[in-house]
């Protein structure tokens, strides 16, 4: 895996790039599905740029896992994607993101943004109330790192986080509209909704796939907000402070592997988010040798 130990390396804006660079791919990592949400979103609004995706399909779920295992992952997943000649490493997956980001951040010497910022600023903008819920995977609720990013933002913001583990394997199944589904939204959900908070953020990039059932569950008074707008704005303010955003003339595109045969990735991939995702590719994790 080629990387730097160099904070200041990944840190600089000001390496001289050329022409070439800026062909190179977007790589976006999530343990499965859900960080096409993301993807989705940076296809949406950087039409030109190529995006590399790969799901971790074979070590999913992520969020049980202790942050260990959860940093080596980032660093194999990442692995992956610089050597399809990644340009910025996007982490679409919030769990990766709380438990990952500040070592990749350190260790490679191309960007990496993550997920939990722009979904604290969503939930900053979105909350009249200052009253915030957080859902999210068990690894994600338990890092703390939604309060850390919300209070960093408003200290006066009260935070209420649950934990939902069982939503993840239900959307990796398929089962966005699903009486079980709804169920168990209704069994996470109904101590929070409780609550008084005015804004839930969907701290999982996998539950915006949710989104309808939930939005059903808490009702219009309470405003849900995820990551995936926030992050691919980021994302293109990155690219065009270093000079890296493809010409806007290219046509860019969506290219998937994942580390796993799953039968329902293209069905929720095209049915629930509309993207073209053509071949997927099957790819084995390659240790990190770092
Ligand atoms: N989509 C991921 C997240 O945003 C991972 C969920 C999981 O694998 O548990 O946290």
């Amino acid at each position: 895996m080629t990387a730097s130990r160099s904070a200041k390396t990944q840190k600089s804006p000001s390496t001289p790039l050329n022409q070439k660079q800026n062909l190179r791919p977007i790589g976006v990592f999530d343990s499965g599905v859900g960080g096409l949400t993301v993807a989705a979103a940076l296809r949406e609004l950087l039409p030109a740029e190529e995006i590399f995706y790969v799901g971790d399909t074979a070590r999913v779920p992520y969020g049980g896992k202790s942050p260990a295992t959860i940093e080596r992952y980032g660093i194999e997943i990442s692995g992956m994607l610089l050597a399809e000649g990644a340009k910025i490493i996007v982490v679409a997956c919030n769990t990766a993101s709380a438990l990952a980001v500040p070592r990749l951040q350190d260790l490679l010497r191309v960007p990496v943004i993550g997920v939990i910022e722009p979904g604290a600023s969503a939930a900053v903008a979105a909350t009249k109330s200052k009253h915030v819920g957080v859902i999210g995977t068990r690894a994600t609720v338990q890092s703390k790192a939604y309060e850390r990013a919300i209070h960093a933002i408003d200290p006066s913001i009260k935070v209420r986080a649950q934990a939902c583990p069982l939503l993840v394997p239900l959307i990796e199944e398929g089962w966005l509209e699903d009486a079980v589904t709804d169920q168990v939204i209704q069994r996470y959900l109904n101590p929070m909704v409780r609550s008084g908070i005015d804004t839930l953020v969907l701290g999982c990039t996998h539950y915006p796939l949710l989104s309808t059932a939930l939005a059903s569950y808490v009702g219009s008074g309470i405003t849900l907000v995820d990551s995936a707008r926030n992050c691919a704005a980021n994302v293109r303010a990155l690219l065009q402070k270093l000079s890296l955003a493809a010409p806007k003339n290219r046509p860019g595109g969506l290219k998937v592997a994942l580390t796993d045969p799953s039968g329902s990735f293209l069905r929720v991939a095209e049915q629930a988010l509309g993207l073209q995702v053509g071949d997927i590719e099957l790819r084995s994790v390659q240790r990190a040798g770092m």
